[in-house]
């Protein structure tokens, strides 16, 4: 039989009191105030596990977990089962709403940063020590499903649930962080809060002149959802390199591996490396009818023609985990009739070898060059809005990932993860590491995302006895 949560629970608090108790009392009467409370023998040894029999009350309340992401898929801009969720959106600030009712609920202390990164704080009795957090986001790209970061805010909500239920007092305090604009849909940038949080002056700068598609700006966009940036103030948002001891996000895979082999637990050890860019092209347009063809300059076909390099340069990379996308690509004026005299086109390149990425970028940047000669339309822009590097979890937190799924008994496999995370820039600013359950034919942004109600219930007990190991170190 599986070792019921609550021995879990009980042999990290006994290993964690213990490592709290040296170097303060005297260590044998510590270790013994620790069993009386724990009513289980303690243990230095971490992958200890008692078996107490029976089924814990302690487990994950998964029904109401389903319940809470089926409540926040409800705030949409686009019919069920798809959910759109944009960034400062009346649905955005519909779910931040409801986010930061749990975090209450709970009892958390609620703060919230200048561009709405919201965070949870389950204050430690060592409250001075960097804390141990995780979280992931919840706005959602036009279309997409309700699991891809959902599971890594309400989950991580509902850890810190079991963790309270169970008795457990964290020494480190432990923090649930709702990132804002994960998706790049609004603004064209990718992991926005957090990016921000881990330090990135660029962004704090560009920021200041950044314009959705409506023409509306980043800074009046946030005061619409109540944040009243000031633009001189965003680097407030940058966080301190000690402020987390630990980041740990917990995530659906978005790919088909766990799923395909069984396993329930990925245990992420990096991050590829993404990079955007917006291209656009500029021609003379004119009638459909009467301009012949030899005397184009079709805007458009230039985009056709680049998607096309893009996809040769991939594969010519010689390597599986290169891919790219033109998940963009917009025609001026949009009519049957009028030849395009402008395209815009945005691309995502991205590689687990950051080199590699980098050649298909230059590649695909000489294709337009000279697809633009020879078509005689004009490259106005080529703009690399983001060119990320990889970033690695942390050995620390891998280590305490794989104690947590082996005293779980959970099977688990060592992955990476190819979509990006708020956990790339997170790593910029403390030890990273993230983990994975399956999700219904690997399927992502898009309706048909899937992850079992079992399935959430293992990552949320996985980050809970991470996240306890964590605190109490
Ligand atoms: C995240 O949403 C990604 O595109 O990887
Ligand atoms: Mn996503
Ligand atoms: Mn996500």
């Amino acid at each position: 039989m599986l070792p019921s949560f609550l021995s879990l629970l009980v042999a990290v608090l006994a290993a964690g009191a213990a490592a709290a108790s040296q170097g303060h009392d005297d260590g044998a009467a510590a270790q013994r105030t620790m069993e009386e409370f724990a009513g289980f023998p303690a243990s230095d040894d971490p992958l200890r596990v008692y078996s107490e029999g029976g089924d814990s009350p302690l487990r994950v309340d998964s029904a109401g977990l389903q319940r809470q992401i089926d409540e926040l898929a409800s705030f949409s801009d686009s019919p069920a089962p798809s959910v759109t969720r944009v960034l400062y959106s009346d649905r955005d600030v519909q779910a931040r709403r409801y986010i930061k009712g749990i975090m209450k609920q709970l009892g958390l202390v609620v703060r919230e940063d200048a561009v709405g990164n919201i965070f949870g704080r389950w204050v430690g009795s060592e409250a001075d020590l960097g804390a141990v957090a995780t979280g992931s986001h919840v706005d959602a790209i036009p279309f997409s499903g309700k699991y891809d970061g959902v599971v890594g805010v309400l989950g991580a909500l509902e850890a810190i649930s079991v963790l309270q239920r169970s008795g457990f007092q964290p020494k480190r305090s432990l923090e649930v962080i709702m990132f804002t604009s994960e998706e790049p849909t609004r603004f064209g940038i990718s992991c926005l809060g957090s990016r921000l949080m881990a330090g990135s002056k660029e962004l704090a700068q560009s920021l200041k002149g950044t314009f959705d598609n409506q023409n509306i700006s980043f800074v009046d966009a946030a005061h619409s959802a109540g944040y009243k940036i000031h633009p001189e103030d965003l680097h407030n948002v940058f966080l301190n390199q000690d402020t987390y001891f630990a980041f740990i996000e917990l995530h659906i895979e978005q790919g088909p591996i766990l799923e395909k082999e069984g396993i329930p637990i990925g245990v992420v050890t990096a991050i590829a490396a993404p990079a955007s860019i917006k291209v656009e092209f500029e021609g003379n347009g004119g009638h459909a009818g009467a301009v012949l063809m030899p005397a184009r300059n079709d805007a458009g076909l230039a985009a056709a023609e680049l998607a096309l390099a893009l996809e040769k340069h991939v594969l010519e990379s010689g390597s599986i985990d290169t891919v790219g996308t033109v998940g963009i690509l917009q025609l001026h004026p949009g009519a049957i009739n009028s030849i395009p005299s402008k395209s815009h086109l945005e691309i995502d390149i991205r590689d687990i070898d950051e080199k590699r990425r980098n050649d298909v970028i230059e590649k695909v940047h000489q294709s337009a060059i000279d697809i633009s000669k020879i078509r005689g339309v004009e490259l106005s822009e080529f703009k690399i809005i983001n060119q990320d590097p990889p970033a690695l979890s942390d050995k620390s937190v891998i280590n305490a990932m794989e104690i947590a799924a082996k005293q779980l008994g959970l099977e688990y496999k060592l992955m990476i993860s190819r979509a990006y995370h708020d956990s790339l820039f997170m790593a910029r600013i403390s030890p990273m590491g993230m983990i994975f359950i399956p999700c219904y034919k690997g399927y992502s942004h898009k309706p048909e995302e899937y992850a079992s109600p079992e399935d959430m219930a293992n990552g949320v007990q996985m980050l809970a006895l991470t996240m306890a190991k964590l605190s109490s170190e």
